[in-house]
């Protein structure tokens, strides 16, 4: 039998869908620490987008599900927290902070440069589906101005001459 990784598990909800058994679980445990279930809502939404790279819409469902909430709830969530994405992303997501400190310290030549680099614009994926590249809020990383994350690594000050390097870490 072929191995699936993660990423290429089929994701199933409520209506006809159900989750992995592995992240329900995690959701559930999640919960029990909490006296209101919503407040579960985000990291339940981290343990879909772990396996899945993503939420779609059949996970806000399913997560509902099995918190008790309404899925307006668990989408709010989603829609205001960022780092939660709500389409089909690359490999790896680049996020370039566009907030006050990287504005004024070169974040327009960094994302010019990204997109040199990349050959795609914010909110698209290049076709070997390796990066997606995305504008952020304040990565907390002022002090390292202009910063970029990549995935869960956030780096800066980041100079148009760093990019290839970095992005070679990435494959
Ligand atoms: Fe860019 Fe804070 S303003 S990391």
């Amino acid at each position: 039998m072929m191995a699936t990784t993660p990423q290429t598990e089929r994701i199933i909800g409520s209506d006809g869908f159900q989750l992995h058994p592995a992240d329900e679980a995690a959701m559930r445990a999640e919960a029990h620490h909490y006296e209101q279930p919503q407040a579960a809502s985000i990291e339940a939404l981290k343990i879909v987008q772990r396996r899945h790279g993503w939420v779609p819409d059949e996970a806000i469902a399913a997560i509902a599900r099995v918190l008790g909430i309404g899925p307006g709830e668990v989408e709010g969530v989603a829609t205001f927290y960022s780092l939660i994405f709500r389409q089909p992303v690359g490999r790896h997501v680049v996020l370039v902070c566009d907030s006050s400190s990287c504005f004024l310290t070169g974040f327009d030549e960094l994302k010019q440069a990204l997109v040199r680099e990349l050959g795609i614009d914010y909110g698209e994926t290049t076709t070997d589906n390796r990066f997606t590249l995305l504008p952020v809020c304040c990565l907390g990383a002022c002090d390292g101005a202009p910063a970029l994350m990549i995935d869960d690594d956030t780096y800066g000050p980041v100079a148009a001459d760093d990019l290839p390097g970095l992005l070679e870490a990435y494959p």
